[in-house]
């Protein structure tokens, strides 16, 4: 196993700057998750891990070891892609064992080390089928297998699960997670789903434009986001923003129509210009509260109502635990508890809350 460090490294493809001046340490053992829109970096950042991409500036080092010469052959470690690309006239035993057989690894040794990545990865009763016969969970299973077999220091993984059906996701989500816990490989693992991210992550790496936004533990993030992008990122459905105004004397956050509602004191803040951010599961029903919200739809899930509609005229998600015998066109009177709001500035969404 190996700790990662990446210190100032840039990529450029001629004048284009893809990743800037990105610093990540990666603690052994540790599972690291970087999220962020499409084309913001993420697999640039994996492949320059694995030495698929050469590093324009910057240093990486694997293990304390600097790394942006190595081949990545002689890196140590495994990545497994969204695309397994399986020998499809291969047995899963053989697909498994490829690579201690082209390593010249003798029968025995190649045999013991399928039957114990096949075990890990549930496919020990599939050996013998061809990747045709496999569902696409059981084929990305051979991929992960193969990298298994490996035993690698770093695993990094680039949306393995994004062509996997919801309910095979989260299967495999599990597994994953289970088979970090059990050998607790160091692990860098891209996607763009953020419930993967908030549940199989120790750490949360949000990338924006080819810089990181912010770092910190799932929950950390999703409580205390640094910025307005980071608090639009995770969480679904996503955090809603309102104009208002926030007023050092109540202290409160005031709207257009007069509406007072208060928030924790932020310090060295004047009376200015904000937005508000509030999670759709913060909003509580409450006939004295100061927003009004306008219903436009309402979707029950079984488990929640999820209603869509306008406070202040600004649009909104509400989830709510409870059953609401509420129509289109009805009004719910909302307040919200001060810890749960997030302020940020008007201008260049940094937070303004503590
Ligand atoms: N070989 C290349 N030449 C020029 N530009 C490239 C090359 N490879 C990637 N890029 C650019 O680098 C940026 C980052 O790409 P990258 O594939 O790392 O994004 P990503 O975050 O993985 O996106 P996605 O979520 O869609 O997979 C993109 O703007 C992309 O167009
Ligand atoms: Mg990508």
């Amino acid at each position: 196993m190996a700790q990662l460090e990446l210190a100032r490294i840039s990529k450029s493809y001629g004048a284009l700057k893809v990743l800037n001046d990105i610093s990540l340490s990666v603690a052994d053992g540790e599972f690291v998750v970087l999220v962020g829109p499409s084309g913001c970096g993420k697999s640039t950042l994996l492949r320059m891990i694995a030495g698929l991409e050469d590093i324009s500036a910057g240093d990486l080092l694997i293990g304390g070891t600097r790394a942006n010469a190595i081949p990545p052959q002689k890196r140590d470690i495994a990545m497994v892609f969204q695309s397994y690309a399986l020998f499809p006239h291969m047995n899963v035993g053989k697909n498994i064992g490829f690579g201690p057989r082209i390593r010249g690894e003798s029968p025995d040794a190649t045999q013991q080390k399928v039957d114990r990545a096949a075990d890990v990865v549930n496919l020990g009763a599939y050996l013998d089928r061809l990747p045709g016969q496999l569902s696409g969970g059981q084929r990305q299973r051979v991929a992960m297998g193969r990298s298994i077999v490996r035993d690698p220091q770093v695993f990094l993984f680039d949306e393995p699960l994004s062509n996997l059906d919801a309910k095979l996701r989260l299967e495999m989500r599990t597994e994953i997670k289970a088979l970090h816990q059990k050998f607790r490989t160091t692990t860098v693992y891209v996607t763009h789903d953020q419930i993967e991210a908030m549940t199989m992550a120790d750490r949360i790496v949000v990338m924006n434009g080819g810089k990181i936004e912010q770092e910190g533990a799932p929950l950390e993030l999703y409580d205390r986001p640094a910025n307005m992008f980071v608090a639009g990122f995770l969480g679904s459905p996503a955090m809603d923003f309102l104009d208002a105004e926030y007023d050092p004397d109540g202290p409160s956050l005031t709207f257009a129509s007069g509406a007072a509602l208060p928030c924790p004191r932020l310090r060295n803040v004047q009376r200015e210009p904000v937005k508000v951010g509030i999670r759709p599961e913060r909003h509580r029903i409450d006939p004295d509260g100061p927003l009004t919200l306008s219903i436009d739809v309402i979707e029950p899930t079984g488990a929640e109502t999820h209603v869509y509609g306008t406070i202040e005229g600004q649009t909104v998600r509400c989830v709510f635990r409870e059953r609401l015998s509420v129509k289109p066109g009805d009004t719910l009177r909302l307040s919200v508890d001060p810890e749960a709001l997030h302020v940020f500035e008007r201008k260049d969404g940094g937070r303004l809350s503590s």
